[in-house]
């Protein structure tokens, strides 16, 4: 490890900013909407077996990688193993098979998205891996999450007014002008998407533990609490009973190969699996700390996160009628009504929306960590010098995907490119990354994370990386052992089956 390194100061630091990064708008915009989408208790079940039989083995293997190697998720595998092995060759031969398979189902942009991961893993071998969860998959979600990003800095900006909470048509006419764009007011949807990318950027560029440690210590716990409070509140509404049947009672018949794969995905982009972030922030971490403990407690915080989110949100949407489909724009129909019947709203309403932000902040940060922790080291650049080129390559997407939010009726002729020329069905360049990026990408690096560490590495040397120190943790570790070589790939390779309509 090189001497220079920055170092958390402390576990209980880096427990803070890992979770930081776990908990975001994951867990209340996105958990709500995907949940909603998809039928609530069932998608709930199949979330928490994706969370606790695939992401959390998955977290420990990223961690372990990360400390390990003491290099950023670029280069961690290539310098713990091989470049190219046999596992590596296999890999890319499937993806071969898989691009067949989607030409033979007309889905040329499938096809071409697995032949080059085939072209990628047949010259880069592993390395190929580092590259896609440094700056492929961390950097398309950086995009489309500065784009909500911005959402949330408008309302931390008009909630202090308080008329969004009082007055359902003000909230109707702010949502329509931002999230839905519909009333054509792009301009504050730009500005704002690319506030909020900057300014991640700037945070990024200030270095490890005094940009990203001590915002998380600070506002972490506070979005607990709020959450909270909004739960006391909306549950003693009338028919909030119908929202908690929705969150507790399952309905198997609603449960879609669809659905199973945004569970998935919703799991890989909730912790933060299969971009990178683990092993880049695994890498800073230093020798004494215990990472079954660790991933467990990030894992059980952020998975309480969400829950909380869902207790806070649906009792409230059933009570007012509005529909669990409502889409990417759900949290933003409910939570000014929620806000709206709390005395003193706008104090409450901007406190929250103040600390989403903030967890907004610290989850996008870790996006751009492993990238400029790549740049840094291939091209000796400064930590500043690497950020700006981020903010240069990637700055022109955030525009392009905020406008694009609603639907491509405000792109026409990029929204023509995408549906007709390449056949995609997805709605809008913003749908296109985030289903790219949590159905595919991060899947498919988090089965291959699994199988790097139980066969190319070897799980023994992830073991001893993990330093166990009591029951609790060797136990863990046991099980651990077991699930990662045996459990979690196949329900990964089930999923993805499941989800091409290949398997049942
Ligand atoms: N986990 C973050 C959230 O829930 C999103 C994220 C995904 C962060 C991938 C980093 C990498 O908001």
């Amino acid at each position: 490890m090189s001497p220079n390194r920055e170092f958390w100061t402390s576990s209980k630091g880096f427990v803070l900013a890992m979770a930081g990064s776990a908990i975001g708008l994951g867990n209340i915009w996105r958990f709500s909407y995907i949940m909603g989408k998809y039928g609530g208790a069932a998608f709930i079940l199949v979330y928490l077996a994706a969370i606790f039989l695939i992401g959390l083995p998955i977290m420990l293997c990223e961690l372990s990688l990360g400390r390990a190697s003491g290099k950023g998720p670029l280069e961690a595998m290539t310098e713990l193993a091989p470049r190219r092995t046999t596992l590596s060759f296999l890999t890319a031969v499937a993806l071969i098979l898989g691009a067949a398979a989607f030409v033979f189902k007309g889905m040329y942009f499938h096809a071409g998205v697995a032949g080059f991961f085939a072209l990628g893993a047949l010259l880069f071998g592993w390395g190929f891996l580092g590259f896609t969860v440094t700056f492929l998959t961390p950097l398309m979600i950086a995009v489309f999450y500065s784009v909500v990003g911005g959402w949330i800095i408008i309302y931390t900006i008009v909630s202090p007014l308080g008329k969004i909470f009082r007055d359902p048509a003000a909230s109707a006419e702010l949502l329509g002008n931002i999230v839905t764009a519909s009333g054509g007011k792009y301009w504050v949807t730009v500005a704002a998407a690319s506030a909020f990318f900057l300014a991640t950027a700037l945070i990024v560029m200030a270095g490890v533990q005094k940009g990203i440690e001590r915002f998380s210590k600070i506002f972490m716990p506070l979005i607990f609490i709020l959450i909270i409070v909004i739960i006391v509140r909306v549950l003693t509404l009338p028919n909030a009973k119908e929202g908690l049947r929705f969150l507790f009672l399952p309905d198997f018949s609603k449960m879609t190969a669809e659905g199973v794969m945004a569970a998935l995905g919703q799991a890989f982009f909730t912790l933060s699996l299969g971009s990178g972030v683990g092993i880049a922030y695994g890498s800073y971490l230093g020798r004494s700390s215990s990472l079954p403990k660790t991933a467990f407690t990030i894992v059980l915080l952020d998975t309480i996160a969400s829950i909380l989110a869902g207790l806070a949100i649906f009792p409230l949407l059933f009570s007012t009628g509005l529909s669990p489909e409502e889409g990417t724009s759900l949290v933003f129909k409910v939570l000014p009504i929620a806000f709206g019947k709390l005395p003193l709203s706008a104090l409450w309403g901007t406190l929250f929306f103040f600390t989403l932000l903030l967890a907004a902040l610290t989850s996008s940060i870790s996006m751009l960590e492993g990238a400029v922790q790549g740049l840094m080291q291939k091209l000796y650049l400064p930590r500043g010098k690497a950020v700006l080129l981020l903010i240069i390559v990637l700055g022109p997407l955030v525009p392009l995907t905020a406008v694009s939010s609603a639907n491509f009726a405000n792109v026409p002729k990029l929204g023509q490119f995408f549906t007709e020329t390449l056949k995609l069905r997805s709605e809008s360049f913003f749908a296109i990354l985030d289903n790219t990026t949590c159905l595919w990408l991060m899947p498919l690096a988090g089965l291959m994370t699994l199988l790097f560490v139980s066969y190319v590495w070897g799980n023994k040397k992830a073991l001893e990386e993990m330093n166990c120190f009591n029951a609790f943790d060797w136990l863990f570790s046991k099980i651990w052992l077991f699930v990662v070589r045996f459990v979690s790939p196949v329900l990964v390779i089930l999923a993805f089956l499941k989800g091409l309509g290949i398997f049942f």
